[in-house]
């Protein structure tokens, strides 16, 4: 059956902490709905345009939403770098207002979070950040829809991240904090979150009642249901001249199964595309543990009920 549709009350869905505890649930929940009913949503985005745009490449984010698009019965358009540069052909303020004289929502991948504030600010439609360089809260939306799924109570549940501090852990941490579970954040020195989204999280965990961990030392990982990885070098941080030496920084926070074993964890999640035998082994990625594919499926759920709910009419 399909559910009453709640108004966000936001214009766009740009950054993890923008939405609080009861829109996170309320979204996560009409995005397991959907993906239970896909048949009563078939139409819920008829009529409606979505201008993607991607600076960066993208498997998952494309087919998901261009796909996802599909099944609420609207339609998806992929602009890529053939219109060059966002910024540079034509100003972000132009690009975003010449859009919405087209389409009814805008999704975008880019380097830069001021490019996604920018199309935000200028755009007359919503717009969906799909990943840049600070948050990717399509992925942690996904990813606790996918926790929802595997445990009875979200609250209970144990997350750590391990690896680089980056867009993925950003997203997690601070959608982690606001729904009140309990998050271990592990990075190596000198790749920790920025110190402006750890604030951010600790003010969240604080008012949700979560535990809120962050560390070097990968020995303090404590007892944990899940294990969460991502790539040690991110799109656009690609310099091949440090990548020996990162993977040598990085080597001992490898999430592998003697780390799943030390921690107790049943679960390993990670957003893909994964480096098999840097971050994660690939005996481990393979095995029953990872639930890769259901977050990846997940991702489509999740953001087509952020959709349904932005252009609720
Ligand atoms: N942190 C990764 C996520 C890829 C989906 C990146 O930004 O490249």
């Amino acid at each position: 059956m399909s559910q009453p549709i709640k108004s966000l009350s936001i214009s766009n869905f740009l950054a993890d902490d923008a939405l609080n505890k009861p829109q996170l649930l309320a979204l996560i929940e009409l995005a397991i709905n959907i993906k239970n009913n896909p048949s009563d949503y078939s139409q819920a985005l008829a009529g409606k345009s979505v201008a993607m745009i991607f600076e960066k490449p993208s498997l998952r984010t494309h087919v998901s939403f261009d796909m996802g698009i599909n099944k609420l019965g609207g339609h998806a358009l992929y602009l890529g770098q053939q219109n060059g540069k966002l910024g540079e052909r034509e100003r972000v303020s132009d690009y975003a207002k010449n859009l919405s004289c087209f389409a009814d929502a805008i999704v975008a991948r880019v380097f830069s979070h001021d490019s996604i504030q920018g199309l935000a600010e200028y755009a007359s439609v919503p717009v969906i950040n799909a990943l840049c360089d600070v948050y990717h809260p399509c992925q942690a939306l996904a990813d606790f829809v996918t926790l929802t799924e595997q445990f009875t109570d979200l609250s209970k549940v144990k997350l750590a991240y391990v690896g680089d501090g980056n867009n993925v852990s950003n997203s997690l941490m601070l959608m982690a904090a606001t729904l009140g579970v309990d998050f271990t954040l592990v990075t190596p020195v000198g790749y920790e979150a920025q110190s402006s989204i750890i604030e951010k999280s600790q003010t969240l965990a604080a008012a949700s009642g979560a535990s809120l961990i962050i560390t070097s030392d990968i020995n303090a990982i404590g007892k944990q249901d899940v294990i969460y990885t991502d790539t040690w070098i991110s799109m656009g941080d690609e310099d091949t001249n440090k990548k020996a030496e990162i993977l040598t920084h990085f080597a001992p926070y490898q999430v592998n199964h003697e780390l799943m074993s030390k921690a107790n964890a049943s679960v390993v999640m990670h957003c893909q595309p994964a480096h098999l035998e840097e971050e994660i082994t690939t005996e481990l990625f393979d095995s029953e543990m990872a639930v890769v594919f259901q977050q990846a499926e997940n991702r489509m759920w999740a953001q087509n009920a952020v959709l349904v709910s932005l252009l609720k009419e």
